[in-house]
Order: structure tokens, then sequence, then C-alpha cells
């Protein structure tokens, strides 16, 4: 995933660089800028002195010294003074610049911490959501791995509204609706589907579809299990791979906006692409279908082709689910969703 948000101490990440949410001085603070001059030790203040300062908005790098890292890259983000001085901008330009100066220095890999976001009182969801976007422009332009580290539990990441939207989603309507009765009803569509092929039986039938056998587990709508084995084995005749390469044609879209789009890194995508019988992970399944904003049901066709069902008992799904059926399709909001709720992310 050229972009992911992880929960950890900035100062372990073993990253080509890290960025530090310095002030002006460059002569160390608090917070994060405390931790990581402890970390990296006394020659780190040494050669921040030799630096100058830094103006808000901008970026200047220095050794990595005792951090696992080979770079910190100092930025100072703007204080937050209710948003209509310009503390968007530059706090986009504190990652801009940032992300300038690791690819000036050849860096592949790259940790944020979320600028702003503490002592300098920018609200957290509104820093992750300038750092994600901010971010993932530079990655339509370049390859890079870029982590956004969150250190603590602390407001919401998400708006308040999404998150309630979500844990309503997920707590009532959702769950309540598919407990008992989809179930039932899918097992009595896979026994007649059985029943009426010409191979005879339900042997047949679930050695033709092993997704179909595999959803009487997994809870699912009837419309993924088609009716007689002729229309089955249409459906299973495309493989996953094909129905991508397909489904990319259809929406008008080049291979790389798609992957770039699902924050699937080219690598991946060369596989699948040269692949037909590929087998990806759900989260590489999940981030193409919101990339090529495929409905509800095509997502589930999607999935089935790759051996996977969305089920009612993961949190994860009906997170997925949510989002899709809503025709909310950002990757950066349903990741940030989705790290909210200690979900993974999607991608690949
Ligand atoms: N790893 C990752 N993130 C961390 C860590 C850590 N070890 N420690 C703190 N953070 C997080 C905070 O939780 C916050 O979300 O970094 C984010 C930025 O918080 P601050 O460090 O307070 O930085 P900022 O809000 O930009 O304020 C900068 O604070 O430390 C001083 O010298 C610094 O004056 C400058 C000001």
């Amino acid at each position: 995933m050229p972009i992911t948000i992880v929960r950890n101490d900035i100062t372990k990440m073993e990253c080509d660089a890290i960025v530090n949410a310095a002030n002006s001085t460059l002569l160390g603070g608090g917070g994060v800028d405390g931790a990581i001059h402890r970390a990296a030790g006394p020659k780190l203040l040494a050669e921040c002195r030799t630096l100058g300062g830094c103006d808000t908005g901008r970026a200047k790098i220095t050794g990595g010294y005792d951090l696992p890292a080979r770079y910190v890259i100092h930025t100072v983000g703007p204080i937050w003074q209710g948003g209509s001085c310009g503390e968007r901008e530059l706090l986009a330009s504190c990652y801009r610049e940032s992300l300038r100066l690791a690819e000036e220095h050849g860096c592949g890999t790259v940790a944020f911490p979320l600028i702003s976001a503490g002592a300098y009182g920018y609200p957290r969801a509104e820093a992750l959501r300038v750092a994600m976007d901010t971010c993932s422009d530079f990655l339509t332009e370049h390859d890079m791995m870029i982590y956004i580290v969150v250190f603590d539990r602390g407001s919401l990441l998400v708006s308040e509204k999404l998150y309630a939207d979500i844990r309503r989603f997920v707590d009532d309507n959702y769950v309540s609706e598919h407990t008992d009765n989809t179930s039932r009803r899918h097992f009595r569509l896979f026994s007649r589907a059985a029943k009426s092929d010409s191979m005879g039986g339900a042997s047949a039938m679930a050695a033709a579809m092993p997704m179909a056998a595999q959803l009487n587990e997994a809870v699912c709508e009837e419309s993924a299990v088609p009716d007689g084995l002729a229309e089955a084995m249409a459906q299973i005749d495309e493989s996953f791979s094909q129905m991508l390469l397909r489904k990319i044609d259809e929406k008008g879209l080049t291979d790389a906006q798609c992957y770039k789009k699902a924050n699937i890194d080219r690598k991946l995508f060369s596989k699948i692409r040269s692949d037909v019988d590929y087998k990806p992970k759900k989260i590489t399944v999940i981030a193409f279908a919101a990339a090529l904003e495929l409905s509800i049901d095509e997502t589930r066709d999607m999935l089935m082709k790759a051996g996977f069902a969305l089920s009612h008992s993961s949190k994860f799904d009906i997170i997925i689910e949510y989002f899709i059926t809503h025709g909310r399709y950002d990757i950066i909001e349903i990741n940030e969703a989705l790290f909210e709720f200690d979900q993974p992310l999607i991608g690949g």
C-alpha cells in the first residue's frame, strides 16, 4: 500500500526518513520533537544548530544518528488559529516540502507524525485528511511508501457524524436484518440449485462452485448465487484478474489511474495483470472495487471470483458495505474509518 496509517512510536520506524514536527528554532522541544531528539542522541541537536532554524511550512534534513531511520526531516507546522489564517496550505506545504527532500535524498520509505495535531492544536481529523490528501497527490507522480504514524488514542480521526453513521450501521441495521433469515434463505437456494443441475447432486455443484460451498458458511445476498449451473459456470469462467481488467476498460480508466486510486502499488498491479489466475488478498479486491466504484453486487461478484464473500459477522466487511452502499468510494476516507475502528486498511 503506497500510503498507510499505522499506530506506532515514530522513533521506532525503520524507514529511510522520519519527519519531525519541529518548531522554527529546530533546537528541540516536547512531543514528537522531544522523542526524536532523545532517540537520535546529541549529534542530532549538534547538526540542527548548524541549520539556522526553519520557517513554518518549510523543511530541512539531517542525519538520523541513533535512530533506525537514515534521515530526519524537520518541518514546522502551523499553529491552529481557527482555520482562517492559511493553516491548511501551510500544513500541506510541510508534507510537500518533506516529500521533496525525501525524494531528493533517494528515500523509498518515509514516516510522518500528525504534524501540528498536538501542541499546535490542529484538529486531528482535519490534520489527518491534509496529510492523506497531500501524500496521495504526491504518489500520483512518484513511487514511495508513506506511513502516517498515529501515536495516541486522542480525539476521533474521522468526523463525528461519519463515526456515528458507521457505528449505527454496524450496531443496528446490517446485523439485525441478516442475523437469522439470510443464511437459511441462502441454504435453501443453494440446495435447489444443486438438485436442478444436470451433473447431478450437490457434489457436482460444490465441485464446480467452490466459492458457493464456502458461501454456505458466510452469509451472502441471494443474488450472489446463480440459479442454475450454466449461469454459475458462466460467472466463474471469468477470473478475478479478467473481471478487473474488463471493469477498468468499461470505466474508461487507465491501469495507472485505477491502481493509484486503489492505493495499490505498480508492482502488485503488474503481477495481477500478468497472471490470469492471480489470487489477491481480500483487502486488494475491495480496494479495486472502491476504485472502480462498483455496486455492492458487483463487489460481491469480484470478491467471489477471488474466493471471498462479505460476511455480516465481520466488522471490517460491514464497514466496507457501509461505504459501498452509500456510494462513498474515497479510499482515504474508507481507510481513515477502518483505522478508527481498528480494522485492516484496504489497498495492496
Ligand atoms: N511518535 C509518533 N507521533 C507522536 C509521538 C511519537 N513518539 N509523540 C507525539 N506524537 C504525535 C502527537 O500525538 C501528535 O498527534 O505527534 C503529533 C504532533 O504533536 P506535537 O509533537 O505536539 O507537534 P505539533 O503539534 O506539531 O507541535 C509542535 O511542539 O514539541 C513541540 O518543538 C515542538 O514547538 C513544537 C510543537
